[in-house]
């Protein structure tokens, strides 16, 4: 139709969402309850204490994108839900809020992969044009999706251990810096300059994949060696020759592969994508590259939400795939 309303439901962490889409790109409300908060003192995620926030926000971030949206259960096409990958009590609130929604209004229900989702950000942005490649990096992922047409994801890298954002939060907490740890990296790595020698993971010749543990133990290691040696490190040179070796690994594989697959356009996706360092250095680099459209959402399309979610319901809808009631949470969902 002309007129498709998705309804799109997110808590596949710390981040209660709901949003209405209207013909798969438009956003007609999107409304996101961040219980970081609640968190940080515990300098991460707190699985239960996620669950529970889930169940009191649920039906009031429900309430409000409806009321935003100006909009009855009697005008939604479809519910969008995130049945994983994820926390596994935080996935059940959604999978089960979308359910009690669907059952009692008679609204078809779609199961949306987390990672498919935070890849349809970017057609709130810019219609996509296939091939395309996507890099996701999130707080739980580093992959390189590579997709010749609508739902079609094939991952041709992933980490072999860290994600890139659990890179992140792991070196801040060493420098003391509050849970979510990537945004203060990056703004230490702005003022300060990358004179640290640290290690590059590129791995076998030819291999898409990536590692991030061995650069996390080097900046713990560099750390420590100049605490015995009675030496200081400058945090801001530390975060900035760190985020250097992120940011070259990341931006050389994704540059190498747009070459090898011969794609349209390159996607970023995922909370790191909201890296300054990170959105510089690929657009200088695809700038080199033209006839590769680059496409970088803004922030808060970036971080966890729900309209990405039901952007990537729409395409499930659209093609006739429904959810029926025995949908589940699905903590290790492949993509
Ligand atoms: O996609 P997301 O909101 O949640 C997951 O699905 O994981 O990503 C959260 C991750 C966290 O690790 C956070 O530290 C990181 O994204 N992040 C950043 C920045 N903003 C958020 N990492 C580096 N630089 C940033 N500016
Ligand atoms: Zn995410």
């Amino acid at each position: 139709t002309d007129n498709q309303i998705i309804l799109g439901i997110e808590t596949s962490c710390d981040e209660t969402a709901v949003a209405v889409i209207k013909n798969g790109k438009e956003i007609v409300a999107n409304v996101v309850a961040s219980q970081i908060e609640s968190h940080k003192r515990f300098g991460g995620v707190v699985p239960e204490i996620a669950s529970r926030h889930h169940v009191e926000q649920m039906t009031i971030v429900l309430e409000e994108a409806m009321n935003q949206a100006n909009i009855d259960f009697s005008d939604i096409d479809a519910i969008a839900v995130t049945e994983g990958p994820g926390l596994v009590g935080a996935l059940l609130v959604g999978v089960n809020a979308a359910k009690a929604i669907a059952f009692a209004h008679n609204i078809p229900l779609i199961g949306v992969h987390h990672i498919a989702g935070h890849i349809y950000a970017n057609r709130l942005i810019q219609e996509l044009q296939f091939p395309l490649l996507s890099l996701v990096v999130s707080g739980g992922h580093t992959e390189l999706v590579y997709m010749k047409e609508h739902g079609s994801f094939k991952v041709i890298g992933e980490t072999r251990d860290d994600a890139a954002g659990e890179a992140y939060d792991k070196v801040a907490r060493t420098l003391n810096l509050p849970y979510p740890g990537g945004p203060h990296i990056d703004r230490l790595a702005g003022e300060g300059n990358p004179t640290i020698d640290l290690p590059r993971a590129w791995l076998e010749e030819g291999s898409y994949d990536f590692s991030f543990s061995g650069l996390k133990s080097s900046v713990i290691n560099t750390l420590h060696n100049a605490e015995q040696r009675g030496e200081t490190i400058d945090s801001k040179d530390l975060a900035a020759s760190f985020q250097a070796s992120v940011i070259d690994v990341l931006v050389t594989k994704t540059v190498k592969a747009a070459k090898e697959y011969d794609v349209k356009q390159v996607l970023l996706a995922g909370g790191v994508a909201a890296n300054k360092g990170l959105r510089q250095s690929l657009e200088k680099a695809f700038v080199e590259l033209n006839g590769i459209e680059l496409i970088i959402p803004p922030l808060s399309l970036c971080t966890d939400n729900a309209a990405m979610i039901a952007a990537a319901g729409s395409i499930l809808y659209d093609k006739g795939i429904r959810s029926d009631y025995a949908l589940n949470a699905n903590p290790g969902l492949d993509l």
